[in-house]
C-alpha cells in the first residue's frame, strides 16, 4: 500500500503551470513518486503523513540540462589566468582529457556521484551530464556508462574536441563510427561542440547525421566563441536544445523562435529547438552574457542551466543562475524560474507536451512528466528557507535551499 505526504505551510508555491499559476498558503500531496493534488492548504486531503514547511516558499526542483560531471583535475590557473586578461580558448578541454583518462573507474565515480550529490543538495532534481573528457573509445564509452549510474540523462559528447596530436577528419569519423557504437547503449543524446577551435560546420553536421541515425536525440554547443552555424544548424537538424548562444545573429534569433511553430505560426511544444543559455559560463568566461531577454522577446523557449564544468563553471548552483538571470539577464522572476524548470525540461524533452508529441528519444514506459508542480507530474520539490522565490534574487550567494523532494523522496 502506497503512503501520501501532505507537504503543507507553504506561503507561496510556483508551480510553473499555467493553469494553477503562483498559489499563497498552499500544500501538496506526493503519493507513489508523484503529485497527487496541488492547491490551497485550507483545502488540503487527509494523508498517512504530514510535513509542516512552516511558511517557506516552494517551486518545482531545478532541471539542470547542461553539465560535464565527468572529469578529474581542476583548472584553477586557467581560470586565474583569464580573471588577469587571457581569453576562454577551446584547447584547456585538453587538461581536463588527460587528468580524467588518469583516474581510475573507482575514483571517477565518486567524482560524479558526489557533483550530483551537490547538485540535488542545491535543489536541482534533475540533471543531464555529458562525455567529452575522454575522446578515445574506452574513455568515452566509461564516462557514459558512469555518469548514467548518477545521473537523470546521458549525453554523448565524443565531438568536444579533436584530441592532441589527432586527425580532425580520422577522429570525426571515430566519433561517427566505433565510438559510437561503443558509448550508444549508455545515453540517450548527442551533443557536438560546434565553434572555433572545436568542430567546424561540415564536421558537425556528420556527426548529427550520424547519431540520429543511431536514434539518438540531438543537441549543440553553438555560438559561445563567435556567431558560427552552431545555432542554425541546431534549429536544422530538429536539435531539442543549443547551448551557450553567447553571440546570435537576428535570423539566429529569428529560427530559434520560430522552430517551435507549423506552417501557420501555431505553436507545436515539443518540437521546438530550445535556447539554453549559461549565465555561470558567461561570468566565469567574461564573456557577453547570453541574449536571453531578446530570445524571449522573439518567442524562443529559453532554459537555463549550470554548464557544470572545471575549464569554464565550476558550480552547479541552479539559485546562482536563477539569481543572475534575473540580476544580469533581465529576466523576470517568474521567467527565469520557468527557463530553470519547465525550459530544461523541455530542452530535455521530458515535459508534458514532448511526452504526448513523442518526440523524446528513447522515451521509458511509464515516464512521468518534469518541470511544474501538477498533479500526475513527477514530485520533484524545491523548498527555500525563505518566504518568497525573489529571495533567490534579492539574497544572491545566500543558502536558500531549505528541503528538497526528489521523485518524491526527501533528499535533503
Ligand atoms: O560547455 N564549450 C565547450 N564545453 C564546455 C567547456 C569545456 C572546458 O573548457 O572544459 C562548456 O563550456
Amino acid at each position: 500500500m502506497s503512503r501520501s505526504t501532505l507537504l503543507t505551510g507553504l506561503s507561496e508555491l510556483t508551480t510553473v503551470d499555467d493553469a494553477l499559476g503562483t498559489l499563497r498558503d498552499a500544500a501538496v500531496v506526493i503519493e507513489d513518486g508523484l503529485f497527487a493534488w496541488v492547491g490551497p492548504a485550507a483545502e488540503a486531503p487527509a494523508c498517512d503523513d504530514v510535513v509542516d514547511l512552516g511558511g517557506r516558499a516552494a517551486l518545482p526542483g531545478w532541471v539542470d540540462s547542461h553539465s560535464h560531471l565527468v572529469f578529474d583535475g581542476d583548472r584553477a590557473a586557467e581560470f586565474e589566468a583569464r580573471m588577469a586578461g587571457q581569453a576562454y580558448a577551446a584547447g584547456g578541454i585538453g587538461v581536463t582529457t588527460s587528468a580524467t583518462r588518469a583516474a581510475d573507474d573507482e575514483r571517477l565515480r565518486g567524482l560524479v556521484a558526489g557533483r550530483v550529490a551537490e547538485a540535488v543538495a542545491g535543489g536541482t532534481t534533475y540533471l543531464e551530464t555529458k562525455t567529452g573528457y575522454g575522446l578515445t573509445v574506452p574513455d568515452e564509452e566509461r564516462s557514459a556508462r558512469i555518469a548514467g549510474e548518477s545521473a537523470d540523462e546521458v549525453t554523448y559528447l565524443g565531438a568536444h574536441l579533436v584530441p592532441a596530436g589527432a586527425d580532425a577528419e580520422e577522429y570525426t569519423e571515430l566519433v561517427c563510427g566505433a565510438m559510437l557504437d561503443a558509448v550508444g547503449p549508455h545515453v540517450r543524446w548527442a551533443d557536438v561542440f560546434c565553434d572555433r577551435g572545436a568542430f567546424t560546420p561540415e564536421q558537425t553536421r556528420r556527426v548529427l547525421e550520424a547519431c540520429r541515425a543511431a536514434g539518438l536525440g540531438l543537441r549543440l554547443h553553438g555560438n559561445q566563441l563567435e556567431q558560427g552555424a552552431g545555432a542554425a544548424l541546431a534549429v536544422e537538424f530538429g536539435a531539442a536544445s543549443v547551448d551557450h548562444l553567447n553571440f546570435l545573429s537576428d535570423d539566429d534569433v529569428a529560427a530559434l523562435a520560430a522552430s517551435g511553430t507549423d506552417a501557420a505560426g501555431r505553436r507545436r511544444p515539443g518540437h521546438e529547438t530550445v535556447a539554453t543559455v549559461l549565465p555561470a559560463c558567461d561570468l566565469s568566461t567574461r564573456a557577453p552574457l547570453a541574449p536571453a531577454r531578446r530570445l524571449l522577446d522573439a518567442g524562443a523557449t529559453v532554459a537555463l542551466a549550470s554548464n557544470c564544468n572545471p575549464g569554464t563553471s565550476y558550480t552547479s548552483s541552479m539559485n546562482f543562475c536563477v539569481g543572475t538571470a534575473v540580476l544580469q539577464m533581465h529576466l523576470s522572476l517568474e521567467e527565469a524560474i520557468r527557463a530553470a524548470t519547465l525550459g530544461g525540461a523541455r530542452a530535455l524533452r521530458r515535459d508534458a507536451e514532448s511526452l504526448a508529441a513523442g518526440t523524446r528519444p528513447r522515451p521509458v514506459a511509464g515516464e512521468a512528466p518534469i518541470g511544474r508542480v501538477a498533479v500526475g507530474h513527477r514530485a520533484d520539490l524545491h523548498v527555500l528557507d525563505a518566504p518568497a522565490a525573489i529571495h533567490l534574487a534579492y539574497r544572491p550567494g545566500m543558502p536558500l535551499t531549505h528541503a528538497v523532494w526528489r521523485a518524491g523522496v526527501r533528499a535533503r
